[in-house]
């Protein structure tokens, strides 16, 4: 661990312009062992912050602190080693539809230097049995709903042991039961595996079941970042709409 960065992930001012400004000076961290919110309306630029973390986009202008390390200017050979330590759950799971499962999980596997051969079998039952859906391994992903499939991508994620794992919308378009299922889940990798992670969400009960601290993203500023438990108290006119609208769409549980 380097002396020098505290946090295990840091944005330090960072800007990124497209056709518009999405990120304008955005601060913000994350400890080992913690999970970091990021809400906001579609398009703000969440899922370009988790990019920013993998090295798939550069800012142009700030610093991206990730894994104790500053990656900004990184080359692509430096990114995959930040990579193995750091890895994401896209959105849409990203899994192979002509291959099973066990398949999918094996795969990345094989993308593992240490890998083993001989108890290949018991890596991925013990990967699918951490997500809890071993029953399906011999399914293909096109036949599974949309939670489990995000089961499966987060299983594949855990194949290469990171330290941190970046959770893109991970109960969007997924069934009450799985989401729940799912926010378990990511818990259970918090509490047992340690792992450090940033979720982009919608869901204000996932994000008050596994985050610790929140980002909220507004035309380019974080317009709130600190813990999740004082969210509530933020003045911000978005963030009480946030909420409210929150409790009147879930119904009563
Ligand atoms: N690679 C890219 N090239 C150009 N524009 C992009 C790129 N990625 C994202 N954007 C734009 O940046 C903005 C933020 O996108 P995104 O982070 O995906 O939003 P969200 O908060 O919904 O995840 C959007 O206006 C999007 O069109
Ligand atoms: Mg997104």
């Amino acid at each position: 661990m380097s002396d020098q960065f505290s946090h295990y992930i840091e944005f330090r001012h960072v800007y990124k312009t497209f056709a518009k400004p999405v990120l304008a000076d955005v601060n913000f961290f994350v400890d080992s062992g913690k999970t970091l919110a990021i809400i906001g309306r579609s398009g703000v630029g969440k899922s370009v912050s988790l990019f920013h973390i993998m090295g798939f986009l550069k800012p142009d202008k700030g610093d991206i602190i990730v894994a104790y390390q500053d990656i900004t200017h990184f080359t692509e050979k430096e990114l995959a080693k930040v990579r193995k330590k750091v890895t994401m759950v896209f959105q849409s799971g990203a899994l192979f539809d002509s291959m099973t499962v066990s398949e999918n999980i094996l795969f990345s596997l094989e993308t593992r230097e240490d890998y083993d051969e001989k108890n290949r079998e018991d890596v991925v039952e013990g990967l699918l049995k951490i997500v809890d859906i071993w029953d399906t391994r011999d399914s293909y992903p096109s036949d599974l709903p949309v939670g489990v499939k995000r089961a499966v991508a987060i299983a594949r994620a855990l194949a290469a042991q990171p330290e941190c794992i970046l959770y893109d919308e991970p109960t969007t378009m997924v069934d009450p039961i799985m989401s729940e299922h799912i926010g378990d889940l990511m818990l259970r990798l918090k509490s047992k595996l340690g792992l450090t992670s940033v979720v982009v969400t919608h869901d204000l009960d996932l994000m008050r079941k596994v985050a610790d601290s929140v980002m909220v993203l507004s035309e380019g500023k974080a317009i709130y970042f600190g813990p999740v438990a004082d969210l509530g108290q933020s003045h911000e006119q978005l963030i009480k709409d946030f909420i409210e609208m929150d409790r009147v769409v879930k119904p009563a549980a």
